[in-house]
């Protein structure tokens, strides 16, 4: 039985003044280096990620190093790993460069003992998503475990809040409206695979327009337009588009209820396209 409350606004949450003062002064390190077109972002990425995980061997060559440390120090540089976009055909190998250091900065971070820390993580991707993503508006919110395909082919409107463990596959590309919220688990797809043979692979650009919230565990296919202010339920798989305001639940997908706040238009048989643009 849920307990209902009204309305849960969210509490401030604000560290301790001095461990905020340290966290801010890491931050505004990171946001002037990626905006330094001088910085090599490869080694600068490295560096940070070093100074999380082994700050004691700052400085150090690799063969001053103790052995069993070389192996995971060389694999925090970018220049090192190899990463699963990589081996796509259609990846645009200088945008991804330019990218690539950013998305391991993010990876490891999370992984790491900084992490999980809300304060501090939802600012550091916020100034990271800036760099990476082809558009990103104002408030970019996400938290830990979120994971991109190339990152630069997401855009992303204002107030978009990405919850932990979600999946923006962003290989044909990803839209997002203005306050849009994807919850926890949630998977979005832009590329799908023939059933005939699995090599031979389709991107579409996913699209989700303004206010529309994808729950907990639910997962959204390739060149799906889900229209605004709809809802797709906990666990369901989205298909085909989603109407604008409608709510869709279950595998597939399918509309239960129209949200009592949409307009007259947006029950029964009215089409996505009639709806994205009336008020
Ligand atoms: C989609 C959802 C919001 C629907 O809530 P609702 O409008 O109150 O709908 P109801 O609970 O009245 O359900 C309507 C019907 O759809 C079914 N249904 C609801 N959610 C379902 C789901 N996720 N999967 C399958 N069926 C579902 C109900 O069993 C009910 O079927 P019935 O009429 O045969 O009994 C809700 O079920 C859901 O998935 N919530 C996820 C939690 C959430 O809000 N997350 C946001 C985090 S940011």
């Amino acid at each position: 039985m849920l307990l209902h409350v009204d309305f849960l606004p969210l509490r401030d949450a604000e560290p301790d003044a001095a461990a905020s003062a340290e966290y801010d002064a890491w931050l505004q390190r990171i946001e002037s280096a990626l905006e330094d077109p001088d910085v090599d972002r490869e080694r600068f990425c490295f560096e940070i990620l070093r100074d999380i995980y082994f700050p004691q061997y700052a400085g150090q060559a690799l063969d001053e190093v103790p052995a069993a440390v070389r192996l995971p120090l060389l694999a925090l540089d970018p220049r090192n790993i190899t990463l699963e976009p990589e081996q796509y055909a259609e990846i645009d190998v200088e945008k991804y460069g330019r990218v690539k250091p950013l998305l391991w900065l993010w990876q490891m971070f999370d992984k790491s003992i900084l992490g999980q820390n809300v304060h501090l993580g939802v600012r550091f991707r916020r100034i990271l998503a800036r760099h990476i993503f082809k558009r990103c508006g104002k408030n970019f919110k996400c938290f830990h475990f979120a994971e991109f395909s190339f990152g630069y082919n997401m855009e992303v409107g204002d107030d978009i809040v990405v919850h932990r463990h979600v999946l923006l596959d962003d290989r044909g590309g990803i839209e997002l409206g203005d306050r849009v919220s994807i919850a926890d688990y949630a998977n979005i797809y832009s590329h799908t695979h023939s059933i005939v043979d699995q090599r031979d692979v389709s991107n579409a650009k996913t699209v989700l327009e303004e206010d529309v919230r994808i729950t907990y565990h639910a997962t959204v296919l390739a060149g799906v337009c889900v229209g605004r202010n709809a809802m797709v339920g906990a666990a369901a798989v989205a298909t085909r588009d989603v109407r604008p305001f409608h709510v869709n639940v279950g595998v597939p997908a399918k509309s239960v209820r129209v949200k009592p706040s949409a307009p007259p238009e947006a029950s029964g048989t009215t089409t996505v396209d009639s709806l994205r643009h009336s008020s």
